[in-house]
């Protein structure tokens, strides 16, 4: 009998190899499942992998990554983060996302780009280059992208699993909120996989707030890697969530 992790896994390679005349209906069936995982069905310990920050652990990433499943479609994965932590402003290129939150309470902020709101702002307000150099404090220029707030939620295990697409909720920042906390996030297709006619990978781009140029729309810059976030890792100990398409495939 399959369990809930390896239901998820077999859907999510579903959805995201489905024709678009069916992903929009593999997509709900996908976050319905995800939206039933709990922390047991990936045999998750918070208590042993959130609360690894401490004084006398002065090197402890603030974020710790286990990794469940990758492949060319896909990439399942668990984030823990610990007390007071976060995953800082980053996008997801051209990529689908569901998030689902295992354990504790995380507060997302998201950010949308090309809504009606942005493109009316970048008709209005060429990014140059000349303002890259001004604004970027004698940095090399970096990519400006205008995105407007979308969503600032309060999140924790008995939600239901939240979704971003390539133009919704693209850009978002993650932290734990009154204590650590982990959640399961699928991404298709992949990071560093290749984006179709662009001639660039997927790389995962952070940010910060340049400014603000309209109600809830503002203009962030992409930024090296913070220096206060980086993540180690975590072995995996849930079930094998191949084993089902395995079997199926005998
Ligand atoms: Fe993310």
């Amino acid at each position: 009998m399959s369990n809930q992790i390896q239901n998820v896994l077999k859907q999510a390679l579903i959805t995201f190899t489905s024709k678009p005349e069916v992903f929009a209906t593999n997509l709900q069936l996908l976050s319905a499942i995800v939206d039933k995982l709990t922390a047991d069905d990936v045999k998750l310990d918070i208590r042993k992998l959130g609360n690894k920050d401490n004084p006398s652990e002065p090197g402890a990433a603030p974020v710790t990554y286990i990794d469940i499943y990758e492949d060319a479609t896909v990439t399942m994965g668990i984030f823990v983060l610990k007390q007071n932590k976060k995953l800082p402003l980053h996008n997801h290129p051209e990529m689908h996302g569901l998030l689902k939150v295992l354990s504790g309470k995380v507060r997302i902020i998201s950010y949308s780009i090309n809504t009606s709101k942005t493109l009316e702002v970048d008709s209005q307000t060429r990014i140059t280059d000349n303002v890259q150099r001004h604004n970027a404090l004698k940095l090399a220029p970096r990519r400006l992208v205008t995105a407007e707030l979308t969503s600032d939620d309060i999140v924790d295990s008995t939600c239901k699993s939240c979704l971003l697409e390539p133009n919704e909720k693209n850009i978002h920042e993650i932290h734990s909120v009154d204590g650590p906390a982990a959640f399961l996030d699928i991404l298709a297709p992949p990071y560093m996989t290749e984006i179709p006619n662009s001639g660039h990978s997927r790389y995962c781009s952070y940010y910060s707030i340049l400014s603000n140029v309209a109600p809830n729309v503002f203009r962030l810059q992409e930024i090296r890697n913070p220096p206060w976030y980086w993540t180690d890792t975590a072995p995996y100990a849930g079930p094998d969530p191949t084993v089902d398409l395995e079997s199926e495939s005998n």
